[in-house]
């Protein structure tokens, strides 16, 4: 008899253990961050952690009575090691919510383990439309290449004067939309295309490509290239002389990216680009956000990647406020779409049918303010949905 006793209370007390194991585990929210933090693409990964950090500062780490856990990995913007590490996160860390996503091929990679284990997925880097169309889980914070590239075909060739181009993309995803979408509406608005070129993802030589568009002398030379390249291309064009020459620079904003603008020196001056964010918006959010993040990080200006990453943050923390920290995965999803808030970027909101971003497009031109440069806005396309949605 006294043996059962003490065997009950040892069973018992083995109980109250695992369940205030799990207690402990369900108190927990935790994020799966991944982001590449080294190679070609670090830059954007060390703007979204810093936003993502800056976010949770301001806003606290417990919400819906949960306590927010950020879990950093490192892809290297390789999109197998993506995959491994979101399948990690999913099975072994019992993640609540997959979020980053560098570059395009890394969100491919891991479309599928979100829907297999409705993880809700918020894309804060990548810019091809089709992203959105590979996972009902997927929610981006980002924005689309073809939602830039229209609004510089528009101004081009109304407001430019530039009547012939070349274009000249990274060759993937976000590469081909830019390519396509500028393409069609340049030429449906009565422009010339004289060349398509498309230059390699991975470390990139711009040389040989520059110098086939001199040769072709067109009015402008519309390039994409991801965040982080665009100051070796500016550094060509004008080494090359081809400003002189008379050939304008445009292009989405990723090539005047305010993590490099500043070091890119006085030839950038005047270069025209059409994009979602500049670390210049006149707005009194931006210049909170952009004076609190220069704070936390020694003087460092966020970028178009690390507004996507703090909205990407907003997006989940009010999913979790909203599910009162009780949801699953489908319920943080339905909790995400059809958010409508104030951004550093400007107004935004996730478009419930597409969970796709909606914002504004600027026209901006690099001008010198206070002694560095900057994307001066000087014209707004209101409310953009991604012109790239095929359904
Ligand atoms: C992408 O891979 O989708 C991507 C990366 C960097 C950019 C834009 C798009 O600046």
């Amino acid at each position: 008899m006294k043996k059962r006793v003490f065997l009950s209370a040892s069973v018992l007390a083995m109980a109250a253990v695992s369940s205030s194991a799990v207690l402990a585990q369900d108190n927990t929210f935790k994020i799966g961050l991944i982001l590449p933090m080294t190679g070609q693409q670090a830059s954007t990964g060390r703007q979204i952690e810093a936003a993502a950090k800056l976010y949770m500062a301001q806003h606290g780490d417990t919400v819906g009575g949960k306590k927010v856990q950020l879990i950093v990995k490192d892809d290297t913007s390789v999109p197998d090691v993506t995959k491994r590490l979101a399948q990690e996160l999913v099975v072994n860390d019992k993640v609540n919510v997959l979020a980053g996503f560098g570059i395009t091929p890394s969100a491919f990679a891991t479309a599928p383990i979100a829907t297999q284990s409705k993880t809700p997925m918020v894309v804060m880097a990548a810019g091809t439309s089709s992203i959105t169309q590979s996972s009902p889980y997927i929610v981006r914070t980002s924005f689309t290449l073809a939602q830039s590239s229209v609004a510089m075909a528009d101004w081009a060739v109304a407001k430019g004067g530039i009547k012939k181009v070349v274009t000249l993309v990274s060759d993937y995803g976000p590469g081909h939309d830019a390519e396509k979408f500028f393409k069609d509406r340049y030429l449906f608005n009565g422009g010339t295309v004289v060349d398509t070129l498309r230059v390699p993802m991975r470390n990139p030589d711009f040389a040989p490509f520059l110098q086939k568009v001199r040769d072709a002398k067109p009015d402008g030379l519309f390039v994409f290239v991801p965040s982080g390249a665009g100051a070796a291309v500016m550094k060509q064009f004008l080494e090359r002389g081809m400003d002189k020459a008379g050939i304008k620079l445009i292009g989405p904003g990723d090539i005047t990216d305010d993590d490099q603008l500043n070091d890119m020196g006085d030839g950038a001056l005047g270069v025209v680009t059409s994009h979602f964010y500049s670390a210049h918006h006149p707005s009194a959010t931006n210049k909170k956000f952009v004076e609190a993040f220069k704070k936390a990080n020694k003087g460092m200006r966020p970028n178009f990647m690390a507004v996507g990453g703090y909205d990407g943050m907003r997006v989940i923390y009010e999913a979790l406020k909203a599910t009162k920290g009780q949801g699953g995965g489908d319920a943080l999803l339905a909790a995400m779409k059809g958010q409508v808030w104030e951004s550093p970027r400007g107004p935004m909101f996730i478009d419930a049918q597409t969970r796709d971003v909606v914002h504004n497009i600027y026209l901006r031109k690099v001008e010198k303010v206070g002694g560095e440069l900057h994307n001066v806005e000087f014209d707004v396309i209101k409310d953009v949905k991604d012109p790239g949605k095929t359904k």
